[in-house]
């Protein structure tokens, strides 16, 4: 980060003149440093919902909004993408370099090995209702972690390691044991001689009738479509994270938080509102794409075309145009034809070629093809999300790793501008 001397920003409050310090990013953006604001003038800034506030200083991510471009540690995503496994992304975030051979083994070695669940932890699973949501599941299991593996609630400077490994390699068989307890299947145990992500899919759809193999198509489809979903610089999710894990809250409660923040249909969880939306189209002979389009562009109706729009992205979601190539390919490998894929197309075209939302720059983002893909692989609905979260983990970590090692970290406590009443006289008889 170069902080120039000049120039700065003028700022006139009541006839005074404040000089305020640009500090400029290593690809040229710029912020205002208010950081001095309050205790010069008095004044905070208003921007709710931090449209227009950096909360940090990043080395992982990179985001261009208005090319569309995205980089994990100066890597482009259709690179690591094209290139690398999961793994080699999740090693990549949270280390700050691809690992070489050797470290690339010994990486793949320590997922395994910490792959499994407590044993007393199976019987958790058995507690939840029938219908619980994943996401649920998900997060009240993340945080249970920290009850089995205490040290890194006492001495979280010297298990941080283990505890990164052991959430990336659990989060896995955490999601396929709730998978199993929806579907009330027998629970699957790791293997030591799969892969991250075909063990995940042998654990989700291995059972004691089919003996399910992992298909190396869909295998590694599965390590883009994570790699895709890997991090995303100050997102809702990561931001949470941060702000639990700035508290000095440990690593299991700050990503338990997060899974809960993706969840959210206008985070994470559009990805299972896109197929819920589509179906919606192809169940319903009266709702029409142009029917669609027309109720997202409706200010009275809160309906959104969920998988478009991003607060970043002024164009297309470079994630969006790879995972609509991986979508095509899983299905011609699957030879499946999901009607849900022609609506999908047929939406994009409709809304792109719509002055509402050419006007507002929205275009697919990261979720609006990333279900159909995971459809295709018999991934249900409900778990599109959870897929989500294991992609998001490496960058949560990565986030909350430079949040807690950084010169900026101070516990997350905005400001506000108070408009409630003035004060007033607690009358003593107030109940009557
Ligand atoms: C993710 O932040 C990240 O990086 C997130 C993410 C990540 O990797 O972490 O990329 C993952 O969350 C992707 C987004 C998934 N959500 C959806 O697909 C839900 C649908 N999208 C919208 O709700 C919306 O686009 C958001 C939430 C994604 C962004 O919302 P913003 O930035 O607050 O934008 P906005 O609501 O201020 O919209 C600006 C205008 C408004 O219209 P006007 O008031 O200017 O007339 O665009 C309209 C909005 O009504 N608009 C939409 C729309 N998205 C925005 N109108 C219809 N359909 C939409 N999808």
């Amino acid at each position: 980060m170069t902080e120039h001397t000049n120039p700065t920003a003028k700022l006139e409050i009541d006839g005074k003149t404040y000089e305020l310090p640009i500090i400029e990013g290593t690809q040229g953006d710029r912020a205002i440093d208010v950081r001095a604001l309050r205790q010069n003038t008095g004044l905070v800034t208003y921007d709710p919902s931090y449209g227009n506030t950096g909360s940090c200083t990043s080395n992982i991510t990179y985001i261009n909004g208005d090319k569309g471009t995205l980089w994990y540690r100066g890597y482009s995503i259709d690179d690591l993408a094209e290139h690398c496994t999961f793994l080699d992304v999740a090693y990549l975030l949270v280390h700050g370099f691809l690992p070489n051979r050797k470290e690339r083994a010994n990486f793949s070695q320590l997922m395994n090995t910490h792959s499994m669940l407590h044993e007393d932890m199976r019987h958790f699973f058995n507690l939840f209702p029938e219908h619980a949501h994943p996401m649920a599941m998900l997060s009240a299991m993340v945080v249970t972690l920290s009850t089995f593996y205490p040290e890194m609630v006492a001495n979280p400077d010297e298990s941080i390691d283990i505890t990164v490994t052991r959430l990336l390699s659990k989060i896995r068989t955490i999601a396929a044991f709730a998978y199993k307890k929806m579907k009330g299947h027998p629970i699957v145990y790791p293997r030591k001689d799969l892969s991250y992500c075909a063990n995940f899919l042998n654990m989700m759809f291995w059972t004691p009738v089919n003996d399910y193999k992992p298909d190396p198509v869909i295998v590694k489809a599965l390590n883009q479509l994570l790699i895709l979903q890997a991090d995303h610089e100050q997102n809702c999710s990561s931001t949470v994270v941060k702000a639990v894990g700035s508290s000095g809250a440990n690593l299991y409660a700050s990503i338990s938080a997060g899974v809960s923040a993706l969840w959210g249909p206008l985070h994470g969880g559009a990805n299972q509102a896109v197929i819920e939306m589509l179906e919606s189209i192809l169940s319903d002979p009266t709702l029409t794409v142009q029917k669609v389009i027309e109720r997202a562009k409706d200010k009275d109706d809160p309906f959104r075309l969920f998988g478009f729009g991003h607060r970043v992205y002024r164009t297309y979601d470079p994630r969006a145009k790879i995972a609509k190539k991986i979508c095509h390919t899983i299905m011609t490998h699957l030879g499946v034809k999901d009607s849900l894929l022609d609506i999908a197309q047929e939406l994009e075209a409709a809304a792109l070629a719509d002055p509402y939302f050419q006007q507002r720059h929205l275009y697919p983002n990261v979720d609006f093809y990333t279900g159909l893909s995971y459809r295709a692989i018999g991934i249900p609905t409900n778990m599109f999300t959870v897929l989500f979260a294991i992609g998001r983990l490496p960058g949560w970590i990565a986030q909350w790793l430079e949040m807690r090692d950084g010169t900026e970290h101070r516990i997350y406590r905005p400001r506000q501008i108070y408009v409630g009443p003035d004060q007033r006289k607690l009358d003593k008889n107030w109940i009557q």
